[in-house]
Formats: C-alpha cells, sequence, structure tokens
C-alpha cells in the first residue's frame, strides 16, 4: 500500500520547497492549497512519485472534512505538514482591520486546528509525524503583530499539549519555528506592496525556503524513537527578532 505525506498550502514558499524534498526522497504527496493551478503544475513537476492535488480553502472546514473521510478513507498518510498560514498587515492593534484579524484566527488556528484533527486518525494508524508551523513569533512577540505572534503562540502552547496527550501512541509531533524566510509571505503580509515587502529581506541574508524543509526532512527522517519537538531555524544575521543589516 502506498503512504503520502499531505502538506497544506504546498503551492508557494515553504510547504512547495517541503513537496519537493518530500518527493525527492521517493515520498508520494497530498497537496492542498487555493491555487489549483500551481498545483497542477507541481505535481507535474514531481512525476517520480505519486501526487495527488486538492485545491481547497482550509477554512473550509466542511470541504476539509469531505476531502479527509471521504476522498482520502483508505489511504495511508504518515507525515501531515500543517504549513498553510500568513500574517495581514503591521499595525498597531487598535489601528487592525478586524476583518484582517479574523483571516489570521481563521486560517493560523482555526484551520490549522481542524488539519491536525482530521490528520491524526491517519498518523495513529501509521505511527506518523506531525509538523507544525510554528515561528520566532511564537516565542517573541513584536509591536504591529500582536495577533499573528499570537496565532504561533499558540501553535507552539498546542504542540507541548498535544505531545502529553499523544504518548504512547508513537505519534510524532515537531513544531518547525523559522526566523525570517524569504518567501510570499512578505507580499501577503504587505497586501502586495513589493517594496515593503523587499524591504524585510533586505541587508541580509534571510533563509530560504529550503531551508525549512532540509529542517522538516532532518525531523521525519530520525530513527522511531526520537521526536525532535521543538527547531527554532535562524537566519545567521537574526537573533530574536532584531535582524543586523548591513
Ligand atoms: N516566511 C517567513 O518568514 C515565515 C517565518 C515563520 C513562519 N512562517 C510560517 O510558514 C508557513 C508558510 O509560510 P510561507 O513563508 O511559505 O508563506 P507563503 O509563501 O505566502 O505560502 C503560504 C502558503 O499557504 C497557503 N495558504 C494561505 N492561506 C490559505 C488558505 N486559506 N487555504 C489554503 N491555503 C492557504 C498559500 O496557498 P494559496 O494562496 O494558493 O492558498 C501558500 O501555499 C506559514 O504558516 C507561516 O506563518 C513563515
Amino acid at each position: 500500500m502506498k503512504t503520502y505525506t499531505l502538506i497544506t498550502g504546498a503551492s508557494a514558499g515553504i510547504g512547495e520547497a517541503a513537496a519537493r524534498l518530500f518527493a525527492a526522497q521517493g515520498r508520494n504527496l497530498i497537496l492542498i492549497a487555493r491555487r489549483e493551478e500551481r498545483l497542477q503544475k507541481l505535481q507535474a513537476e514531481l512525476s517520480t512519485v505519486d501526487v495527488k492535488i486538492r485545491a481547497a480553502d482550509v477554512t473550509d472546514s466542511v470541504t476539509l472534512e469531505h476531502f479527509f473521510t471521504k476522498d482520502l478513507a483508505g489511504i495511508s498518510i504518515d507525515v501531515v505538514i500543517n504549513n498553510a498560514g500568513l500574517a495581514l498587515g503591521r499595525d498597531s492593534f487598535d489601528q487592525y482591520d478586524f476583518q484582517d484579524i479574523e483571516t489570521m484566527i481563521n486560517v493560523n488556528i482555526k484551520a490549522f486546528l481542524k488539519i491536525a484533527h482530521l490528520g491524526l486518525p491517519f498518523l495513529k494508524k501509521t505511527k506518523g509525524h506531525l509538523i507544525n508551523l510554528g515561528s520566532i513569533a511564537g516565542m517573541k512577540s513584536y509591536g504591529g503583530g500582536a495577533v499573528y505572534c499570537g496565532t504561533k503562540h499558540f501553535v507552539h502552547a498546542f504542540t507541548e499539549a498535544l505531545r502529553q496527550d499523544l504518548l504512547g501512541s508513537g505519534v510524532r509531533v515537531t513544531t518547525i519555528a523559522p526566523g525570517n524566510v524569504e518567501t510570499e509571505f512578505s507580499i501577503v503580509r504587505h497586501k502586495g506592496d513589493t517594496e515593503a515587502a523587499d524591504a524585510v529581506y533586505k541587508g541580509f541574508d534571510s533563509l530560504k525556503a529550503e531551508d525549512i524543509a532540509d529542517a522538516m526532512w532532518y525531523a521525519v527522517s530520525r530513527p522511531a524513537h526520537v521526536n525532535t519537538e521543538l527547531m527554532l531555524v535562524m537566519p545567521t544575521d537574526q537573533a530574536g527578532i532584531t535582524v543586523h543589516r548591513k
């Protein structure tokens, strides 16, 4: 029976890099994101493994539920990479657009929990591995990021508790917490303002999405008795939220 790695947010950035690396390691993939044409392109490119794609908004819990319980019924999944997420805006909390706040909570917390909840029955069968995307923002908070930082603190706290819930099940759970990674993350956060987005990565060597995919693969490829609980992966020129720019 084929076994699959399921990745949310696989149409760009870290999720896409993870799809490429896991495929290179011979892993069959189930890829989820909203932009279908990007998933189709990736599916065509990663032809050495079996790639299933599903264009879906992860906040659509009815669709997700149907996909996991009906479309994926009987399929073996041994890794779930709970990666889809976003930040919106850099304003002081009192100035924030409340819709942006709700979107971050809906994607980074509610949909994140739904994926974990739907994925765990599969992982319990395979003694598999759940990888959650945390962040340095889940450990250090900064002004203009109150809600995003809060959502990532949630991911860290949730993973810590989940490890205890799953003791004895053989399921491994890892939080990967990156510092600045150059992806579409900043363009999304700055709502298409490329100048503001580029400024985030100016004057220092930020991480690349592939660096985070490597960290995921490290955690997954340890022997079954080793649970890498938390990996904080930072650019050399970033410590905490302080970046050294040339
Ligand atoms: N980049 C960083 O500096 C950084 C640092 C720490 C942590 N992280 C975390 O890493 C994860 C990935 O971010 P990234 O840097 O790779 O950003 P990215 O390049 O913007 O990619 C985000 C991915 O999430 C998907 N996504 C967003 N909202 C979605 C929704 N409602 N439904 C389905 N898919 C959705 C996007 O796909 P579609 O738009 O096609 O739906 C895309 O594939 C996030 O959880 C982020 O918080 C990033």
